[in-house]
């Protein structure tokens, strides 16, 4: 081939590459197939291998990362990366806006853009010409550090511009990030490898970005979503900020979706709500809004104060961590004799509750941790999550630290603590000797959905323990209503409705009563499955593990848990008691055939109230069909059931052309199949 021809080809198919990279990293929206991409990738990169002097900066090859750097150059920026102030509250928010109209010596109502804060590294990008030159950290505002072969690996960024009339010398400004999913998959996989885990999301992006290889920034799941400019020289840009951003988002830069430009503070406290709402759904993490006054002219007239904007703020949410410190451990025994330690925590502030307790998980994440009584922790809770020990700070530990010691007898019964090879957990071997193990497994028999014995709390569950007025589930079923009306926080009335509440557990159905035998790794669909395809509780008691691994959900590993159950003497005649006390349910005819599950395949949304049937009713009564029922609405959805105050799964569902009916017809199409609620 001549020279002008690999010329020719090495420049289509890197314009064929930008243009593809662009639409999957930053529009989300690949046109072919991975695959395709890599074949004409790897084509390209066999191209320059044979003419390395046509490889060219801003070629698509270059992401892949390049040899590692002895060090980062130090790059002075032409203008200050100023951070921004805060405002904790709205209160702080309606004095930031008194400030801009004392300034700008005006009522009239002021603009902004409105941006979430992504937590991520601030980033500054160079294009000269339409080419990254320079990417670098903002350091300490006025010199940040040269990572420009490491954002080159990241595919959201433009390696060269987009269409035209883009200044000479642009200096885009952004965040980069690490995407939730991509940062719990990268952590599970470092888990997996025993190696180390990243705190959170933002010291997993800060920590690529500072390798010296840029070969391992290529791999980790970074993005870029660019939130303002800096030198500008050669061009014009738009005089609104929301505009400059369209314009970036032309030239090929990944912008928020979020953005958004509101009037007033009115404006922005509704803003701030929506996204605080939002907050937990958003597939990255942020730590507030930002307002920015939209105008460019007006931004000029209200200035700088030493390291920050007077034209901008950061509205910021409460804090998902805070240190605090720990003042003890202690040893949780669970239904299976699974021992988890608890940190015992100076109460702390984070997350919008106050913390106490965090799972420290097991034994290896102790030493994971190397955490030691007096230590400065801290403490994560995102959203609903469980708190977290996420890490300590080791240049604050105590003298007199003391190292945390795993028990190996069980804090509660004294029986023998073990560990099966390959398990991370421990456990008591004292099953229902273990007052723990015993409370734990009446609770979960009692609970909503396994027997529903309603008023059968946790502390009375503890009280009938340890009075030793039940040592098995089936003791409840002989419990009479002097001794129970003698409880704390009990009475005549309330032991009445608590005996009622028993006898009327013990009509119930056979998937709910094998749920609620506490069965390793038998949860409720794995319940319903053994009972659907044994009919009845006696061929159960009896089926080896090769039968029960043919049913849906069944494993090896769950196979063996159900027959060991089965193979336990006191099991059986825990089992012949319950029913001689009265515990019965219908059997369930089997058939295997479509009929017996004429639902499969399809999958069900629940949504908005209903009012014949509580949704675990209704769900009970799918899955028995074998309908899935899931969540959320998606192109997978067959049937959408909407009861009054339906929002926006039924607005989903409508613009998906899905199928929707209201209870009534539900109602009716489930007695079709045969089933009454
Ligand atoms: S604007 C002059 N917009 O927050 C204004 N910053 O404390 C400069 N950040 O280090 C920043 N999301 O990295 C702006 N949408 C956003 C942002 C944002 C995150 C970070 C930024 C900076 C810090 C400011």
């Amino acid at each position: 081939m001549n020279k002008t021809k690999i010329i020719n080809e090495i420049n289509e198919l890197s314009q064929e590459l930008h243009v593809h990279n662009y639409q999957y990293y930053v529009l989300d929206s690949p046109q072919i197939p991975d695959a395709e991409y890599d074949r004409l990738l790897r084509r390209l990169q066999n191209l320059e291998q044979e003419n390395p002097e046509l490889v060219k900066s801003d070629s698509p090859s270059q992401r892949v990362g390049g040899e590692p750097l002895a060090a980062f150059k130090q790059v002075a920026h032409a203008l200050p990366m100023l951070s921004l102030d805060n405002a904790f509250d709205n209160d702080e928010l309606a004095q930031f806006y008194r400030r801009l109209q004392e300034r700008l010596k005006s009522t009239e109502t002021i603009e902004f853009a409105c941006e979430p804060k992504l937590d991520g590294i601030a980033v500054s990008l160079t294009y000269r010409n339409g080419v990254l030159a320079v990417g670098a950290t903002r350091g300490d505002g006025s010199t940040g550090e040269d990572i420009t072969q490491n954002v080159r690996t990241i595919g959201s960024i433009p390696l060269k511009l987009q269409g035209s009339g883009y200044p000479a010398v642009l200096e885009v400004r952004g965040e980069i990030y690490m995407p939730t999913a991509g940062f719990e998959a990268f952590n599970q996989a470092a888990r997996d490898k025993g190696e180390k885990l990243f705190v959170n999301p933002r010291n997993a992006a800060a920590g690529s970005l500072r390798q010296l290889d840029s070969r391992l920034t290529a791999k980790r799941p970074l993005e870029m979503c660019a939130y303002s400019v800096g030198l500008v020289e050669g061009g014009e840009l738009p005089d609104k900020h929301g505009a400059i951003l369209q314009q970036l988002a032309q030239w090929g830069f990944r912008i928020n979706s979020e953005m958004s430009i509101v009037q007033g503070i009115e404006g922005c406290i509704d803003y701030y709500q929506r996204l605080s709402d939002k907050r937990q759904q958003l597939a990255y993490e942020i730590d507030g809004i930002v307002f920015k006054v939209n105008e460019l002219a007006l931004q000029q007239t209200l200035g700088f104060v030493s390291r920050a904007p007077r034209w901008a703020i950061a509205r910021k949410f409460p804090a998902q961590e805070e240190t605090t410190h720990l003042q003890g451990v202690e040893f949780q025994v669970g239904r299976t004799g699974a021992i988890t330690p608890v940190a015992k925590l100076q109460p702390v502030f984070v997350g919008g509750v106050t913390v106490s307790n965090a799972t420290l998980h097991n034994e290896d994440e102790i030493e994971r941790l190397d955490i030691r009584i007096g230590d400065t922790v801290i403490v994560r809770r995102a959203g609903d999550v469980i708190p977290k020990v996420v890490s300590v700070v080791e240049s604050r530990r105590p003298s007199g630290a003391k190292p945390i010691i795993f028990p190996d007898r069980c804090p509660v019964c004294d029986s023998v603590i073990v560990q099966v090879t390959g398990e991370a957990i421990k456990r008591c071997t004292g099953a229902m000797f273990c007052r723990a193990q015993l409370t734990e497994s009446i609770k979960h028999f009692a609970s909503r959905k396994a027997m529903d014995i309603d008023g059968l709390g946790e502390k009375i569950v503890e009280q009938l323990v340890e009075q030793s007025l039940i040592n098995t589930v089936a003791d409840l079923y002989q419990l009479n209503h002097a001794s129970v009306a003698k409880l704390e926080r009990m009475g005549d009335k309330s032991a009445t409705n608590l005996l009622n509440a028993i006898e009327v557990s013990k009509k119930t159905s056979l998937p709910r009563f094998i749920y609620a035998l506490g069965i390793r790794e038998v949860g409720e669909a794995t319940a319903r499955a053994l009972a659907n395809h044994f009919g009845d509780l006696a061929p159960l008691l009896t089926a080896d593990e090769e039968t029960l691994q043919t049913i849906n959900d069944v494993g090896p590993v769950v196979a063996g848990f159900i027959v060991n159950f089965f193979a336990n003497q006191s099991n059986l005649t825990l089992l012949e008691q319950c029913q001689s006390l009265g515990i019965h349910w219908p059997v369930i005819e089997i058939d295997t055939s479509k009929e017996a599950a004429p639902l499969v395949g399809l999958n069900y949304v629940l949504t908005g109230s209903l009012e014949k049937m509580t949704r675990d009713e209704a769900k009970e009564a799918l899955q028995t069909l074998g309908a899935k029922v899931t969540g959320s609405v998606s192109k997978n959805t067959s049937v959408v059931v909407a009861g009054p105050g339906a929002g926006s799964k039924l607005a989903k569902a409508e613009s998906l052309g899905i199928d929707i009916l209201d209870e009534q017809a539900f109602i009716e199409s489930l007695l079709q199949y045969g089933v009454t609620l």
